[in-house]
């Protein structure tokens, strides 16, 4: 009896250091779920200390038109030359490619994502973070949304670009994620993937080109979970939100 009342003072009190202990470590810090923790290899974007954040956007750049032509790749060349010119004239913090990366119709089953590795190179070689949406062009029936993702996450050791959670999105429309600035973010970058073009493969069909109705309780889900962990987004957590085809 009185050993068990011993035993049982001990774990009181060795109870209570654990107790003690635990504020010096911040609580939200240690219990932040994966969901928000998008990133853990990856390094963490952040405001400059003058608390600007420059993002500069590409769009439409359409690499491997008319390949067969002189002046398709010629286009290409001059795209990359011009992104290079504007990488280094603005020095973003973040870039955003928004959509109709490649032109899709235009491309071979065999190297229909090669051109992905041209327009990663300029933002490889400046190391800035980026990532993607896709559009109408970039779903045809030789490439897909899908396909250029991976291949940039396998090309662009900076690429935030994510692919949804499963059954999210839709078919052919799997690009929908966010991307926070800051631990506690001040800003979450959404985007959207508005699917378009076509199926892939012969008997390719068109697709629905807007967001999926899926992406829309997915946003509930995702803004209840950040809402509950680091509190009412009010003044203190802004969104910016891209997507190819607008609604
Ligand atoms: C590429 O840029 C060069 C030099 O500015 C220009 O002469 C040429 O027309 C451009 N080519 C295409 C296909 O836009
Ligand atoms: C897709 O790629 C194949 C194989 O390279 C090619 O023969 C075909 O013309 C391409 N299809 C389209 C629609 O571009
Ligand atoms: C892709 O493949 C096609 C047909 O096989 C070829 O003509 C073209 O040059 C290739 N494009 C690139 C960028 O390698």
């Amino acid at each position: 009896m009185g050993e068990n009342f011993v035993l049982m003072l001990l774990l009181v009190a060795s109870l209570v250091q654990i107790l003690v202990a635990a504020p010096t470590y911040n609580p939200r810090q240690l219990s932040l779920p994966s969901q928000l923790n998008p990133y853990p290899t990856k390094p963490r974007l952040s405001f400059r200390p003058d608390g600007t954040f420059k993002i500069t956007v590409f769009s439409d750049l359409h690499f491997g038109e008319n390949a067969w032509d002189v002046w398709g790749p010629q286009q290409d060349v001059n795209s990359t030359r011009l992104m290079r010119k504007v990488l280094a004239d603005e020095k973003p913090d973040y870039v955003f490619i928004n959509g109709d990366l490649i032109t899709g119709e235009n491309t071979f089953r065999e190297n229909s994502t090669v051109y992905i590795d041209e327009i990663v190179a300029p933002l490889n070689d400046v190391k800035v973070p980026f990532s993607s949406t896709h559009g109408n062009h970039d779903n045809q029936a030789n490439i897909t949304h899908l396909e250029e993702i991976l291949r940039e996450q396998r090309d662009a050791p900076l690429s935030y670009t994510r692919v949804a959670p499963p059954g999210v999105g839709g078919e052919y429309g799997p690009g929908n994620y966010w991307v926070p600035v800051n631990f506690q973010p001040a800003l979450i970058i959404w985007a959207f993937d508005s699917r378009g073009g076509w199926s892939e493969g012969q008997g390719s069909a068109p697709l629905p080109d807007w967001v999926d109705d899926s992406v829309a309780t997915w946003i509930e889900q995702e803004t209840a979970l950040m809402d509950s962990v680091w509190g009412p987004p009010d003044k203190t957590r802004g969104a910016l939100a891209f997507v190819h085809i607008p609604p």
